[in-house]
């Protein structure tokens, strides 16, 4: 049995946080010690403690005075896209039409897809994030990259073969049966494999058949543990471009209701624009929206009412993430400072507990997981990311007239990216210092 010890400030959430006053939503303890052990964390607690219980031989690594958090959770993703980062558009159908389909084709090539794979998973590891829900492209070669090099790392990834059956190239489309086959082969073959988990995904309303939003739901209805991830109410083109397509449908979640794709474990990439029939019908589902910042600034989609859909009486459950390459930065860091601002435009205030809380137990809790991940409870996987608030000459200064865990907390999320990631654990072992600087 190997067993280590970090010693540093640890941070973990029991619940979402009532506001910024509410000490009792979490657990900080300043001298710190964490027992890891086959991959688990094993014992949490002060310091001395944890060292008391630490068997002998367990090596010890000083993280003092840097914060020890759980690590990062990014709720969606696009891997295909890591090359379509910072393209010129002027909205979400251009930028798909114009950069990111003609990129995605380029994942039939399996040694293609298998380079951005590795590039993929530095890019994650150099940020902090242990975690990420993404989409593949429609290509099966792409699924087996993502899936293999998760593997390779040892890291708890959720992802999908892309279904899409029109309105794309036709490089870049399956069919209503090739989509559920391939779909299906992927889970076979990937689902439950090491610390992977398959979602079933279907792009959007726009790139799917009702055959194929059919064969959607006939997987989500044989395999109910499943995750489903899609897009829903971004941009009001694909609003009203969505609503043309499915005539019938009350509004755009209505299509996914539709076809059975509507539940607690479907996870809805942006729903900016929802009626307030839609936030009904997604909170009596259980249905998680996605808030996406960095891209929804950087594509003009719009500016999602976060507060306001939590505060309903029927609150919407919320996740964040960054949407690689809609999104322009892989940091939860970055994400979160946008977050705040989108907010603050919105006149509603997102304090850095909440940010916290939602980049580690709350997006956790959207995925099922908190009994894995997303926490430094005894018992779950040891998935841990080291945080250095004073990691540049500017937050060195700025770090000198801060007197308190959320004054801390709110510089690193407004100033901090991936230099503030001291190190990675994955399953117990430092990743981000294994790196090499050209991934
Ligand atoms: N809607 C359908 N596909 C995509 C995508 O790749 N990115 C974003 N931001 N929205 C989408
Ligand atoms: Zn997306």
């Amino acid at each position: 049995m190997t067993s280590t010890l970090l010693r540093g400030r640890l941070l973990s959430f029991h619940r979402a946080p009532q506001d910024m006053t509410d000490t009792e939503s979490y657990l900080y303890e300043p001298d710190g010690g964490l027992l890891l052990e086959n991959g688990k964390i094993a014992a949490i607690g002060p310091y001395d403690s944890v060292k008391a219980k630490s068997p002998i031989n367990t090596a010890e690594i000083d993280h003092r005075p840097h914060l020890i958090v759980p690590g990062l959770i990014d709720m969606h993703m696009h891997f295909p896209q890591m090359q379509v980062i910072a393209s010129y558009a002027s909205n979400l159908l251009e930028w798909l039409n114009t950069y990111t389909f003609p990129e995605e084709c380029r994942f039939v090539e399996s040694e293609h897809a298998k380079r951005i794979a590795r590039h993929f998973y530095d890019e994650l590891i150099r940020h902090g994030t242990t975690t990420g829900v993404a989409y593949c492209s429609v290509h099966k070669t792409s699924a087996d990259a993502f899936f293999a090099e998760a593997l390779n790392r040892n890291m708890l990834m959720i992802g999908g073969k892309v279904m899409m059956d029109r309105n794309a190239p036709q490089g870049l489309l399956d069919t209503a049966e090739t989509g559920y086959d391939e779909t299906r082969a992927v889970i076979a073959e990937w689902h439950g494999k090491g610390r992977n988990h398959v979602a079933i995904t279907p792009r959007f309303a726009i790139t799917s058949t009702p055959a194929q939003m059919e064969a959607a739901g006939r997987l989500a209805q044989e395999f109910p543990d499943l995750h489903i991830q899609t897009h829903l109410s971004e941009n009001h083109d694909e609003i009203a471009y969505s609503c043309q397509l499915y005539p019938d449908a009350k509004d755009y979640t209505d299509i996914y209701a539709r076809y059975g794709l509507l539940g607690p474990r479907t996870l809805f990439g942006h729903c900016i624009h929802l009626t307030e029939r839609e936030a009904d019908a997604m909170s009596d589902a259980g249905a998680v929206a996605v808030h996406c910042p960095t891209s929804n600034l950087f594509l003009g989609s719009g500016l999602f009412p976060l507060k306001a859909l939590s505060r309903r009486d029927k609150p919407v459950r919320l996740a964040v993430a960054t949407d690689i390459g809609g999104g322009s930065s892989y940091s939860l860091l970055r994400t979160m400072d946008e977050a705040y601002k989108i907010q603050q435009l919105l006149g509603e205030r997102l304090n850095p507990l909440d940010s916290f809380y939602l980049m580690t137990r709350g997006n956790a809790e959207s995925l099922g997981l908190e009994d894995k991940i997303g926490t430094l409870d005894e018992g779950t996987d040891a998935d841990i990311t080291i945080l250095d608030a004073a990691a540049t000459p500017a937050m060195t200064l700025k770090m000198e007239v801060v007197t308190s865990l959320t004054e801390e907390l709110f510089l690193l999320q407004t100033m901090g990216d991936d230099r503030a990631v001291v190190e990675t654990y994955v399953a117990g072992h430092p990743m981000k210092s294994g790196l090499t600087a050209a991934g």
